[in-house]
């Protein structure tokens, strides 16, 4: 069965409040359905107080919710539930894990990573290379874009302390070998650092299968509300990763001269969480639940063949990419994106233009800015009949000058 597109239109409020809104731009941020909206609003009705440590049963409510998300969380992605830390986003769960293993790591170490990476899965670590002395050393891409695991089994040797590679690359869309990565990462004993943010919408992890140290993503890009993310840290390593942060909640006992921190999940978690933002997370995994990931890639890849198909019939697009994830990156042959987005835009239509926070890739590709068009579950054929038309229109538009 495919999805009706008309029903899950109507689960977001901004199709009724923008009627002619069409929106290609998933990967950036995904839409917000009004289970998510409601849980955001019910919590600070009907809540609004802190959790963890309130002596009331409002409180006690509170808490309850949140770590009923963390629970949804964590089957979401089969870990366990001490294994699920919430934190601000990707980009937060990254640094924060970066900033941790500053200090173990030391000239002469070896961090992999590659020029598929978004700037959060790169900088963090680019920072630590510098600080440290450890030598940030490039896995090779073959000619798709998809890290080469023959030349990563050739690159890891006893110095690689971690390999930090993305699932899903928000310019490509290809879904990477990670569980093979693992592999690798552990016949040399590194730990491995994987970015799901593009990943998590789209199929199901399983942070079990995949043997993986460290994983994060944000909920706003799986329709949850945007400052809430996600940080799996494998619960061997929990008595190894010290706490990222200091203060509220997190700690048994303090003295003058020293401290007890508590067990994770609670330890990562210091200050009041980021708490109406990871109770609503918990609808946008019921969402993905329900619908299944069967029907979600079923549905991209219908999109996604079908605009390719009207792509290549228009003389002046290239297209960069072959996506697994609804992810079109392209141009308009001698326009600049910027320019072209406009036209796009006085249409009601958001795609993405610009270096998509991952320069590396996009230079990779030879460029210096793309064009992107991204789907979700609640975009249709007439979406991207209306894209196409206006993809036409730009290229005739440009072609005058
Ligand atoms: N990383 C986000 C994107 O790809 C913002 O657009």
């Amino acid at each position: 069965m495919s999805l009706d597109v008309k029903k899950i239109k109507e689960m977001f409020p901004i199709f009724s409040n923008n009627p002619s809104l069409i929106y290609l731009d998933t990967t950036a941020s995904a839409l917000k359905p009004k289970a998510v909206i409601s849980s955001l609003n019910d919590y600070y009705n009907n809540y609004g107080v802190n959790i963890h440590r309130g002596v009331y049963n409002l409180s006690y409510e509170a808490t309850e919710l949140y770590e009923a998300s963390r629970r949804a969380v964590a089957e979401f992605i089969n870990a366990d539930y001490e294994e699920v830390i919430f934190t601000k986003g990707t980009t937060n769960s990254l640094n924060m894990l970066a900033q941790s293993y500053l200090f173990k790591l030391k000239p002469g170490d070896e961090i992999i990573t590659s020029e598929l990476e978004h700037h959060s899965s790169f900088l963090p670590w680019l920072n630590v290379s510098k600080k440290t002395g450890a030598k940030l050393v490039f896995a090779k891409l073959d000619e798709n874009g998809d890290i080469d695991l023959e030349y990563l089994k050739k690159i890891v040797n006893k110095n690689t302390k971690i390999i930090a590679l993305t699932y899903v690359s928000n310019v490509m869309g290809r879904i990477q070998k990670v569980k093979e990565f693992v592999e690798i990462a552990k016949s040399v004993g590194a730990l491995t650092v994987i970015d799901a943010a593009q990943a998590a919408g789209h199929l199901k992890i399983d942070v079990k299968d995949l043997g993986c140290d460290f994983l994060a993503f944000s909920g706003h890009k799986m329709m949850g509300p945007s400052g809430i993310g996600v940080l799996y840290i494998n619960k061997k390593h929990h008595n190894i990763v010290e706490p990222f942060e200091f203060g509220g909640e997190m700690v048994n006992y303090v003295y003058k001269d020293k401290a007890e921190y508590r067990e994770a999940p609670i330890k990562y978690e210091a200050g009041t969480p980021i708490i109406a933002g990871a109770i609503a997370l918990k609808q946008a995994v019921e969402l993905i639940n329900e619908i299944g990931f069967t029907k979600i890639k079923k549905h991209i890849k219908k999109l996604n063949e079908y605009t390719l198909k009207k792509l290549k019939e228009i003389d002046g697009v290239v297209v960069y990419n072959k996506s697994d994830t609804g992810i079109i990156t392209f141009n308009l042959e001698g326009v600049h994106p910027h320019d072209a987005a406009t036209i796009f835009d006085n249409k009601n239509i958001c795609i993405r233009a610009g270096e998509h926070c991952a320069q590396l890739i996009v230079r990779w590709l030879g460029e210096t800015a793309t064009l992107r068009a991204s789907f979700y579950i609640y975009n249709s054929e007439e979406d991207i009949d209306k894209f196409i038309e206006t993809v036409k229109e730009a290229v005739r538009f440009f072609k005058k000058f």
